[in-house]
């Protein structure tokens, strides 16, 4: 009889069939060798929850480099194996696609907010050491075994329920990362944090918070930034106190913008930008200049999104400086911000002047150029760029509308 399971996963429209072959090369090296072989973690939730899944979180009650080894041999690939682990990633033939193959382990954490060591275990201890009741079950694959569900800690109920529970009152303390965690499966299934759990969050584990590293948190909040539902876990990160204690500056999300998260600019416009950096630009562009460099710091931002930010926090300001300038001058001025501050701050702001330097202004230019001026047996100086500039800037307030118009401006102007 196959179970629920095993119809999921043999379902194409949640398990792509390449996917599916993957699956099928991994657990049958694996039955031969003797290895119990499972799927854990987001695999088994989205494929219960009827959602598509995509990452196969591979583990294996015996060794996982030795599976590694049997799967590089009969299909070919690469193989990295990390011993210290018990851990190998599998690099698929002809692809640039890679498989984690890992062996159960159960976790120490030396101090709180540690990275764990990990000792070889059994899948019951895998999954025991697990955030959620959710993310702790596991699908038997090898086999006849294919499909058999392993849920001893009645995850599949939480499922049901919509409840993300913790396992233990010190998982958050042991990795407070969880607590972004279990924002983001919150707003992403609109499940509720069990009450127990959301106690858990307390002075405690957010202290431990405070003590990670940027890149950790920021790999969190990339996350959340990533999902549709963003705003929402922006607003619960503050109301649980995780903002605060990433940062004191880190601001609350303005709920006002909750529709700019998802409206990156359209391919005419050539600005190439991230879902994730235009959270950031969106929620942070208020703050007041001198924090703004410390949270860039903090979130261990690259220097291309600190530099965006400032530039963007900065136009806005310069903004009422600006408005019914001409064309001319809105361009002049907005050329010295890199061109995705402007838009993030025409996102908010909708000041059309924005909008059109972006499509239209910054792309005109006069058909003259430093060549032309030579030809006219103009000495090459500072006298250049001040031409230059005044033709375009012709261009831009519709002084000149032809090139015989910019000829005849042109003249006068090398006289
Ligand atoms: N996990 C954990 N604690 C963490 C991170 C991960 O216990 N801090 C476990 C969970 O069992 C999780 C699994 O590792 O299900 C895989 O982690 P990850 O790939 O981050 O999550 P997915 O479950 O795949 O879910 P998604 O990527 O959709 O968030």
């Amino acid at each position: 009889m196959p179970t629920d399971l095993a119809r999921l996963m043999l379902d194409p429209s949640l398990l792509p069939p390449e996917k599916r072959t993957l699956l099928s090369r991994v657990a049958d090296q694996s039955a031969a060798l003797g290895f119990p072989c499972y799927l854990v973690g987001g695999f088994v939730r989205d494929l219960l929850l009827h959602q598509p899944v995509n990452d196969l979180d591979v583990i294996v009650e015996g060794d996982a480099i030795r599976l590694g080894r049997a799967l590089l041999q009969q299909y070919g690939g690469k193989l990295t194996p990390h011993a210290p682990f018990h851990t190998a990633i599998w690099h698929l033939p002809d692809s640039d696609e890679t498989l984690d193959l890992i062996t159960a382990r159960s976790e120490a954490y030396e101090f709180p907010g540690a990275l764990p060591s990990v000792t070889p275990s059994t899948i019951a201890d895998d999954l025991r050491r697990r955030d959620f009741t959710i993310n702790a079950m596991a699908v038997r694959v090898d086999g006849p075994h294919f499909g058999e569900l392993l849920d001893p800690l009645d995850g599949q109920v939480d499922l049901q329920r919509g409840l993300i529970r913790a396992l233990h009152p010190r998982s958050f303390v042991d990795d407070p990362t969880r607590i972004l965690r279990a924002i983001r499966y919150e707003g992403r299934y609109r499940f509720q944090i069990e009450p127990a759990t959301l106690k858990w969050i307390d002075a405690e584990s957010l202290g431990v918070l405070s003590s990670l590293s940027g890149e950790r948190l920021r790999h969190e909040l990339d996350l959340i930034l990533a999902e549709e539902n963003a705003a929402a876990m922006l607003l619960c990160t503050e109301s649980l106190g995780v903002l605060h204690a990433i940062h004191p500056a880190l601001p609350r999300f303005d709920s006002t913008r909750a529709n700019l998260l998802g409206q990156l600019p359209s391919a005419d416009l050539n600005l190439p930008c991230e879902r994730v950096t235009l959270g950031y630009l969106v929620w942070l562009l208020d703050v007041p200049a001198e924090d703004l460099t410390v949270l860039c710091r903090r979130l261990d931002f690259t220097s291309e999104l600190s530099e965006t930010l400032v530039g963007a926090s900065r136009l806005k300001a310069q903004l009422p400086a600006l408005t019914n300038s001409r064309p001319s001058v809105w361009t002049f001025a907005l050329e010295k911000f890199p061109p995705l501050s402007v838009f993030v701050v025409s996102l908010v702001t909708r000041e059309p002047a924005l909008t059109t330097f972006l499509a239209t202004w910054r792309n005109v230019k006069p058909h003259t150029d430093g060549e032309t001026l030579k030809s006219l047996s103009l000495p090459p100086g500072p006298r250049y760029k001040e031409i230059l500039s005044r033709l375009r800037a012709a261009w831009l307030d519709g002084e000149v509308k032809d090139e015989a118009e910019e000829k005849k401006l042109l003249e006068f102007l090398a006289k």
